[in-house]
C-alpha cells in the first residue's frame, strides 16, 4: 500500500475542473508510456470520455479494448478533423507521436496541421496524451500551446544524453527518483511508477485489468501513415 495513487496526487487535484490539457509520456521503449496513458485516461477527470487511438488499426482496437475506445485515422486535411474527433467528448491518444509530429518532419503538411490543431485543443475541450521515447524526436510545437503535464518513465542513460536541453535535467531527476522508488518499494512493479515533473511528484499508474501484452505492440508489422 503506497500513498501515490493518482486520485491522491497533485495532478489529479489540478485536473479536477480542467476541460483540456496535454500529457506527454516520455521514456525508453517498453518502460510503460502506453500503459500509463491508457491508465490515466480511465481516471476520474476523464470519466465519460471516449478514448481515441490515433492511427491504430480499427480491427486491432476491436479486440479487447473497453467499449469507449475507438481507432481513428488522422485525416489528410485538418478540415476533416471533426469527422473523427468529438469536441468535449474525447481523450485522444497520439501513441508513438514520431509518426505524426516528428522533429525531423517539421515542415510537412501533416505536421503543420497537427501543430495548428494543438493550439485549438482548448477551444474544443479536449485532452491529448502523447507518447515519445525522447522529446528530441518530437516537434516542439506539440508542447507549446496547452498545459503540458510531463509523465516521465525511465530513460536509458545513453538516450538521456540526447534529450532536449530543457528536458535533460528533468529526466535526470526523473531517473533518479524512479530508481529511488524501485529500491524503496521492491514489491511494486517498477514500470508502474511515473515521475510527473510538472508538479513535481511520483504517481503510480496500475496496468488496466483488460491490458494484453499485444496492446503494447500495436504497430507490430505496421508502419503508421
Ligand atoms: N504500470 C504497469 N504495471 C505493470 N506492468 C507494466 C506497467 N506498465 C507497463 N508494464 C509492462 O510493460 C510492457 C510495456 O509497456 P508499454 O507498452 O506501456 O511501454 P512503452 O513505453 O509504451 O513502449 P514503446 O515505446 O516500445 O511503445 C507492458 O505490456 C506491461 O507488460
Ligand atoms: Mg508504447
Amino acid at each position: 500500500m503506497t500513498v501515490h495513487e493518482f486520485k491522491d496526487s497533485k495532478l489529479s487535484k489540478r485536473l479536477k475542473w480542467a476541460k483540456h490539457g496535454t500529457f506527454l509520456a516520455v521514456g525508453t521503449g517498453q518502460w510503460g508510456k502506453t500503459v500509463t496513458m491508457n491508465a490515466l485516461a480511465a481516471e476520474a477527470p476523464f470519466r465519460g470520455r471516449n478514448v481515441v487511438l490515433i492511427n491504430y488499426s480499427k480491427d486491432f482496437v476491436k479486440k479487447g479494448y473497453p467499449s469507449n475506445y475507438r481507432a481513428e485515422k488522422w485525416p489528410g486535411k485538418i478540415a476533416d478533423l471533426y469527422k473523427i474527433i468529438k469536441p468535449g467528448e474525447d481523450f485522444i491518444i497520439l501513441d508513438d507521436a514520431i509518426f505524426m509530429a516528428s522533429s525531423r518532419d517539421t515542415q510537412t503538411k501533416e505536421n503543420k496541421e497537427i501543430q495548428k490543431f494543438m493550439t485549438i485543443l482548448s477551444h474544443n475541450d479536449l485532452f491529448a496524451g502523447i507518447s515519445i521515447q525522447n522529446t528530441s524526436l518530437l516537434d516542439f510545437s506539440m508542447m507549446q500551446s496547452q498545459d503540458v503535464h510531463v509523465l516521465h518513465k525511465f530513460m536509458d542513460p545513453v538516450a538521456l544524453q540526447f534529450e532536449r536541453p530543457s528536458m535533460k535535467l528533468k529526466q535526470t531527476v526523473a531517473n533518479a527518483m524512479l530508481v529511488h522508488y524501485w529500491k524503496r518499494y521492491p514489491d511494486v512493479n517498477a514500470k508502474s511508477w511515473t515521475w510527473c515533473s510538472s508538479k513535481p511528484e511520483m504517481v503510480q499508474f496500475h496496468i488496466p485489468w483488460w491490458w494484453q501484452s499485444t496492446m503494447s505492440k500495436a504497430f507490430r508489422g505496421v508502419i503508421p501513415k
